[in-house]
């Protein structure tokens, strides 16, 4: 989460927050059969050359003459002209982007939004838990960790999906696989193909690491599920709430704390979120029905 004593990065908008800016489509990269990733450039140079975020944050990305949709960033941090986003087609606004394809034009208002903890994980170690597209969130922090590869004792990634063909970033993935810098374990609900991998939820894969409860960070994203089941395992492991943090979605709107259409409990998810300590969601995670 952006630490209280970091400077959020300033949004790139419009003269007012709710005004996107021209954003041009540079190249699209299909991830899975429906899943993709774009990579834009912020067309105004000294908007772009200002554009600075942090890993976990996000943008209102805005398809003209359809409406617009929150999608995290997901590329390096550290390379700020690759700015990317993995986007899976469910609606219109996800399907209008990936139809206007490369050479587009649409319109972006960010960054939005808390990051993962990067200051809280000196010296500690690193379990990041991911299902379905909830590893764009996480990527930018993969980078982020393997440029700063110090600062952080063992780094875990456990991944989950429906099928192989589910994988986003699969090429990715198996080059992390052969990092020794990054510990990498990826479950399928139903091996396809010939997929030889473990078969089950990603949370049986915690069966597999030894957690050191005392000194490790916990970050969790994915479908609301894995979000409640990953976040209670570790509890249970005795790892403290106050080091488990976990990326929320909620429908946007303003993207900035203005509208409350993100409301959850007492927060707003894009404006207190949306990696939020599980120590300060605890309570609303705690009833369903919200
Ligand atoms: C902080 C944040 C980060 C996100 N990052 C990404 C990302 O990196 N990549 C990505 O593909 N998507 C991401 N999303 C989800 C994305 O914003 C929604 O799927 C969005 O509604 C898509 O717009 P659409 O017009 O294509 O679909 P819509 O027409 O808005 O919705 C299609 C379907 O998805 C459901 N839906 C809409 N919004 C949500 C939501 N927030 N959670 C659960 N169900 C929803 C609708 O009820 C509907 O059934 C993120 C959401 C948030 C809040
Ligand atoms: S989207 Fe408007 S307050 Fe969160």
């Amino acid at each position: 989460m952006m630490a209280q004593n970091e400077t959020a990065p300033v949004p790139v908008c419009g003269p007012d927050t709710w005004m996107p800016v021209p954003a041009r489509i540079l190249h699209v990269k299909d991830e899975n059969f429906n899943t993709y990733t774009i990579r834009l450039r912020i067309e105004d140079e000294i908007a772009r050359n200002g554009y600075r975020w942090a890993p976990g944050q996000f943008n209102m990305l805005y398809a003209p003459g359809v409406g617009e949709a929150a999608i995290s960033i997901s590329s390096d941090p550290e390379t700020p002209d690759n700015l990317e986003h993995t986007i899976r087609v469910v609606g219109s606004v996800t399907r209008a982007i990936k139809k206007m394809g490369k050479g587009g034009i649409i319109g972006l208002r960010g960054p939005f939004g808390t990051s993962w903890p990067t200051e809280g994980i000196k010296g500690k170690n690193v379990v990041m838990v991911a299902g379905g597209i909830g590893l764009a969130p996480i990527r930018p922090m993969i980078y982020w960790l393997l440029h700063h590869r110090h600062h952080a004792r063992r780094v875990v990634l456990l991944y989950g999906c429906r099928s192989p063909e589910d994988r986003i970033f699969a090429p990715e993935l198996e080059e992390w696989e052969r990092n020794s810098a990054l510990d990498v374990l990826v479950t399928v609900d139903n091996a396809t193909g010939n997929w030889t991998g473990p078969v089950g939820v990603v949370t049986h894969l915690l069966g597999r690491i030894r957690v050191d409860a005392e000194h490790t960070t916990v970050m969790v994203c994915g479908p609301k599920i894995l979000n409640r089941a990953a976040a209670w395992q570790f509890l249970q492991l005795h790892v403290r709430p106050e080091q488990v943090y976990v990326s929320l979605e909620r429908n946007m709107n303003c993207g900035f704390g203005e509208c409350g259409h993100c409301q959850y409990g007492s927060k707003f998810v894009c404006r207190d979120g949306p990696v939020f300590r599980f120590a300060d969601i605890a309570h609303i995670f705690a009833k369903e029905e919200i």
